[in-house]
């Protein structure tokens, strides 16, 4: 059958329409590839808890980027200080926070999110609620966006693992993630 030149228009813009959500779709696919489920705060699991300086050793925070590191830290800096003894600002003092229970920083007024949630910080966990707080532990009160790049979240741990090692071992019974 022989369509009129001018009836081709609507079909071209439906063609060009379908490109649009082929793409979306794509789109959509890259943030969330197939794979295991998003780590969160409940399914952490039993964790793999060491001194700093041996996380340090390891990959990828023995390669990170120090530089990088200590530059993104500076967004954490804002609400957070990293010094022992520095007290608290808007957020919790970090100082020892690896190898220490979730809201284990004595004085500060954690929401119920973070004092009734049951892990040990670990890289690992860090890891995971930088990259998505909200996703890690729903309702805590850290207004912070989260930061998606895996390279950018390995520097700043790195730094942060530096900056805030007491030095000393973690503490004997923090050996579980729940
Ligand atoms: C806008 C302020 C703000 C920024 C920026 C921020 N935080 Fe926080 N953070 C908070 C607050 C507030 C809490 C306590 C949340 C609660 O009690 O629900 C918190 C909690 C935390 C905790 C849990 C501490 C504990 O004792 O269990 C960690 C770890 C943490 N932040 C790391 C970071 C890092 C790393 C960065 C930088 C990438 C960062 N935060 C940026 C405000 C902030």
């Amino acid at each position: 059958m022989k369509r009129k030149a001018g009836n081709d228009r609507p079909y071209r813009r439906l063609a060009w329409l379908a490109g649009l959500v082929t793409l979306a779709a794509c789109g959509e696919r890259d943030t969330a590839p197939a794979g295991p489920p998003p780590l969160t705060a409940a399914t952490l699991g039993d964790q793999d808890i060491k001194p700093v300086a041996v996380y340090l050793r390891e990959a990828p925070y023995a390669t990170a980027d120090a530089a990088l590191g200590d530059r993104l830290l500076l967004q954490c800096r804002s609400c957070h200080n990293l010094e022992a003894g520095a007290g608290h600002t808007l957020g919790p003092n970090l100082h020892g926070m690896f190898g220490r229970r979730v809201g284990g920083a004595p004085g500060f007024g954690y929401t119920r999110a973070l004092s009734e949630a049951d892990f040990v910080w670990t890289p690992r966990a860090l890891d995971a609620w930088l990259e998505f707080p909200q996703r890690f532990l729903p309702g805590n009160a850290m207004a912070w966006p989260g930061m998606r790049n895996a390279d950018d979240r390995a520097a700043l741990i790195a730094s942060l693992m530096r900056r805030t090692d007491t030095g000393e071992a973690p503490a004997s019974g923090g050996s579980t993630g729940n």
